[in-house]
């Protein structure tokens, strides 16, 4: 589904416009993809079998969804994507389509300017819009940062499943389940 644009200046003056990535969006988009899988040992998406063929098929099929939305930030001036929100119905079905589960993620260099709330408070307006309920997402254990920005803005730890994520060296992570009522 298509979000309505909107203009957003970071922390440090930057510009960004935030609206849904369309199919032409694709190389900005697997860019983007790329470089926060790249960065961050949070994500769980896999990179290997990435192409802007499949990413241009991935924009166009989440344009057609009618059960979510992905919102990216675009950065002033250019066609380069710097943080991106996911949040996406559950299911459609009677009994599970009040729920709706949220990702996020933000470049590194343009962590800590506010981003994150912002598409944040973006997605949780969609989901509103569609009178969805409830907002769902998890967590690593140990991604401070993440949990930070969610416990701002009011989500509660529903759950945990132990050792739900291994890292390459070994180490495990809790995956903890957050949620809050809209
Ligand atoms: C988690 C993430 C989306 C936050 O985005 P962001 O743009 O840095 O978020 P914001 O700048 O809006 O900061 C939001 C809150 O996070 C917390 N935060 C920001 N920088 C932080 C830091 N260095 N350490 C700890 N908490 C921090 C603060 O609570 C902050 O609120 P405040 O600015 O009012 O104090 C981003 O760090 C990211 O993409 N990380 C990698 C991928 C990831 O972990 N995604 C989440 C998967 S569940």
């Amino acid at each position: 589904m298509r979000v309505a644009e909107k203009k957003i200046v970071l922390k440090e003056g930057t510009e960004c416009l935030l609206r849904s990535p369309e199919e032409e969006d694709a190389p900005a988009a697997l860019k983007f993809f790329l470089t926060v899988t790249e960065e961050s040992p949070y994500l769980l998406a896999e990179t290997k079998e990435c192409t802007v063929e499949k990413e241009r098929t991935i924009l166009r099929r989440q344009i057609e969804d009618e059960n979510g939305a992905m919102i990216a930030a675009f950065l002033r001036g250019g066609g380069e994507i710097a943080g991106l929100v996911s949040v996406r119905r559950v299911r459609a079905s009677e009994k599970l389509r009040h729920r709706a589960e949220l990702g996020i993620s933000v470049v590194g260099k343009w962590q800590g300017k506010g981003l994150g709330s912002a598409l944040l408070s973006a997605a949780e307006e969609w989901a509103k819009k569609e009178a969805l309920k409830q907002l769902e997402l998890s967590v690593f254990s140990e991604n401070r940062r993440a949990l930070s920005l969610y416990e701002k803005f009011g989500y509660e730890i529903w759950g945990a499943r132990k050792n739900a994520f291994r890292f390459a060296d070994g180490r495990y992570n809790d995956e903890v389940i957050m949620g809050k009522f809209l």
